[in-house]
């Protein structure tokens, strides 16, 4: 199985030494609706059409993805939380699921499992 990984990042402001940021606050950084095409773009498009690509994102990105919006539409959606009963409050549990800890053999069962 072949992974690729996107990261954005962005240079933190008034750090003179290179620190790179992806969040703020809890948001994004930025707000640029060409960035986010991009996002969508890249996320959901795959060679093959009988795979989907998965997002992995903290639980408090999720919590901050409207509820009509979530999960992400055509991708897997990989939320983290050291709360192994996390309610992910969605009925489509298809596309979405809980991962406790990033150890990488879990993550890449998980990916397994999705790339059928
Ligand atoms: N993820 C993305 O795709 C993405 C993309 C662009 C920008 N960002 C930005 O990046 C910033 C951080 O987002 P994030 O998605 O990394 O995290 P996050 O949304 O800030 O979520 C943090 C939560 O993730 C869980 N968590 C973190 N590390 C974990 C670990 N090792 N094992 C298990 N659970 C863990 C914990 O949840 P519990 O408290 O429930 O245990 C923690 O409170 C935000 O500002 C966000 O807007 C994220």
């Amino acid at each position: 199985m072949k992974v690729n990984l996107i990261v954005a990042g962005c240079k933190v402001l008034g750090k003179e030494t290179k620190v790179y940021g992806i969040g703020n606050k809890g948001q994004l950084p930025w707000r640029l609706k060409n960035e986010m095409k991009f996002f969508a773009k890249m996320t959901t498009t795959t060679k093959d059409t009988s795979k989907k690509n998965a997002v992995i994102m903290g639980r408090k990105t999720w919590e901050s993805i409207p509820e009509k919006f979530r999960p992400l539409k055509n991708r897997f959606n990989l939320i983290l939380t050291r709360n192994a009963t996390y309610d992910l409050k969605t009925d489509n549990t298809s596309d979405v699921a809980i991962c406790s800890s990033l150890n990488v053999r879990f993550l890449f069962k998980i990916l397994l499992s999705i790339d059928q």
